[in-house]
C-alpha cells in the first residue's frame, strides 16, 4: 500500500511514520511539520557502507550529500554510521563542524566558493576541497602560498554523459557551469595544470551527473570515462591520482512511475567495472568516493499540514489548501515534481478524489501538487505529504514572511524536535 516501510496505519485508521501516529505529532506540535525517521536514515546510511565494504574491499567512502537535509542532527547521524559529508558553502561547513564532524571527511564542494570559504575551510582542517575549475585553483593556490600550506583537492569534472533527468537537475552534459568539461580536453589540461602546483596535493578526480537518476548506465560510464583519464594522466607524467569520485543522483520512488534501482547493485556494477579497468591497464585501484543525498533522507521524511479552505472549481478542478506550500517545499513549483499525499486521519478510507493541492503563498505557482489521488478532504484534516525528506527543509524560504516550521525526528516511535519552528520573532530578528 506504501511504497516504503515506515509507513503504515494503526487502529484508529490513521498514518503511522516510524510507528508515530501522525496526527497526534499534527496536534502536539502543530502544522506545517516536518517529521524523519532516524531509524532508516541509519539503515539508508548502512546500505551504502556495506555495500562498498563488500563489493569493493572497503576501500570507498559514502559522503553524505548534505544539501539535501542539512542541520545539526543529521551530521551526527551519518557521522556515527561512518560517513563522511559534502558541503557546498560556508553554512553547511559551518553546521557541520558545530556538530562535531570530523573535518577530514568532509568534502566542499560548490562552483563559485568565496575566498573566504576557502580560507574558512582550510582553517578548519577540511580535508578535501573539490575545485570547480581553474578559478578555483587561482584561488587556493594563493591562499595556500599565503599561509604556507598545501591543500587536498580534487576536480569536479563534467563527463557528458547525459544522465536521463530533469533539466534543472542534469549537470554531466557540457553545458553545464559546474566542472570542467572532458571532451574539450579542458580537465585534462587542468589537471596537468594542478599537478605542477606547488601547495596543492591532487587526490582526485570527481563527477555529479545529476539527481533522480534511475539507470546503472550513466554511472557506469562515467567512471570508464574518469579512469580513462587518470591513466592518461598516468601514462604520460607518472603522476597517479588515487580517489575516484562519482558523485550522487540515485533515484527515489515519489510515485508509481519511478523505478529505483538497489543502491547496493550499483556500487557491485561499478565496483566491477572500476576493478577490470585497473586490472588491465595496470593501474592501482583508486579509492572510490560516492555522495548520495536524496536517497537517504527523502523516504525519510514527510510533511504534515492542516487542510483549510476545500474550493471546488465545476468542470475544472478542486483545489485543496494546506497551511504550507511553496515556502517549505518548493519542488513542484520548480521541477514539477511529484508526490503522493494521504489525509492523515482518514488513511483507510480509498482515495477517492483527484485534487490540486495548493500552498498558502500569494503566488498561483503555489502548488504541492495536481491531479493527485486522495481520500476525500474537509478542512480540518491533517495531510501527509510524503518522501518530503529531501530538498524541503534544506530549500525552505521565508516567502510572505513565513516561519520555517519545526523538525521532529522518530526514532522508534518516539518524537523529539531538532529543529525548532521559527517564531515571528525569529522572522524579524535581523531587521533594523
Ligand atoms: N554531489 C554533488 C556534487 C551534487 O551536486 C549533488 C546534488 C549530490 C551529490 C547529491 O545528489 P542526490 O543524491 O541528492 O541526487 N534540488 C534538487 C536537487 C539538486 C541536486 C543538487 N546536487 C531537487 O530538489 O530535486
Amino acid at each position: 500500500m506504501f511504497y516504503y516501510k515506515n509507513l503504515d496505519i494503526n487502529e484508529k485508521g490513521n498514518l503511522t511514520f516510524n510507528k508515530a501516529d501522525t496526527v497526534l505529532l499534527a496536534k502536539k506540535y502543530q502544522t506545517p511539520l516536518y517529521v524523519m525517521d532516524e531509524d532508516m536514515i541509519r539503515e539508508n546510511c548502512r546500505i551504502y557502507k556495506k555495500a562498498l565494504d563488500k563489493f569493493y574491499d572497503k576501500r570507498g567512502l559514502a559522503l553524505y550529500a548534505s544539501k539535501a537535509f542539512s542541520c545539526k542532527e543529521i551530521y551526527r547521524i551519518v557521522a556515527s554510521e561512518g560517513l563522511g559529508c559534502d558541503v557546498v558553502s560556508g553554512g553547511e561547513l559551518y553546521t557541520a563542524l558545530e556538530a562535531g564532524f570530523d573535518p577530514e571527511k568532509i568534502y566542499f564542494h560548490g562552483n563559485n566558493k568565496t575566498k573566504q570559504e576557502l580560507i574558512f575551510a582550510l582553517e578548519k582542517g577540511v580535508g578535501h576541497i573539490v575545485l570547480d575549475g581553474f578559478y578555483d585553483l587561482e584561488v587556493i593556490s594563493e591562499i595556500c602560498e599565503e599561509k604556507n600550506i598545501v591543500a587536498n583537492v580534487s576536480v569536479r569534472i563534467k563527463p557528458g554523459i547525459d544522465a536521463h533527468t530533469h533539466d534543472a537537475v542534469m549537470t554531466g552534459q557540457i553545458d553545464s557551469k559546474f566542472g570542467v568539461a572532458l571532451e574539450t580536453g579542458e580537465a585534462k589540461e587542468f589537471l596537468l595544470t594542478a599537478i605542477k602546483k606547488k601547495n596543492i596535493n591532487l587526490r582526485g578526480v570527481h563527477c555529479h551527473l545529476g539527481s533522480q537518476i534511475f539507470d546503472l548506465e550513466p554511472f557506469e560510464e562515467a567512471a570508464r570515462r574518469l579512469l580513462n583519464l587518470m591513466i592518461e594522466i598516468r601514462n604520460e607524467t607518472g603522476y597517479i591520482i588515487e580517489e575516484l569520485n562519482l558523485g550522487g543522483g540515485f533515484g527515489i520512488k515519489y510515485t508509481e512511475k519511478d523505478d529505483p534501482i538497489e543502491y547496493a547493485s550499483y556500487i557491485e556494477s561499478v565496483s566491477k567495472t572500476v576493478k577490470n579497468i585497473c586490472n588491465r591497464n595496470d593501474f592501482p585501484l583508486p579509492f572510490i568516493l560516492m555522495e548520495p543525498g536524496r536517497s537517504i533522507v527523502a523516504p525519510c521524511g514527510i510533511t504534515l499540514y492542516t487542510v483549510g479552505s476545500v474550493k471546488k472549481i465545476p468542470g475544472i478542478r478542486t483545489y485543496v489548501s494546506v497551511d504550507g506550500g511553496m515556502a517549505d517545499n518548493p519542488r513542484y513549483a520548480l521541477y514539477n515534481a511529484e508526490y503522493e499525499a494521504v489525509i492523515a486521519n482518514k488513511a483507510k478510507e480509498p482515495k477517492s478524489q483527484i485534487v490540486t493541492i495548493a500552498g498558502r503563498c500569494c503566488e498561483s505557482g503555489d502548488l504541492i501538487g495536481e491531479n493527485i489521488k486522495i481520500q476525500k478532504a474537509e478542512s480540518g484534516d491533517i495531510m501527509a505529504v510524503l518522501s518530503t525528506g529531501a530538498y524541503n527543509y534544506s530549500m525552505a524560504s521565508h516567502y510572505n514572511r513565513l516561519p520555517n516550521p519545526p523538525v521532529v525526528m522518530i526514532k522508534d516511535g518516539e518524537d523529539r524536535v531538532i529543529v525548532k519552528g521559527e517564531t515571528y520573532e525569529d522572522i524579524v530578528k535581523n531587521d533594523i
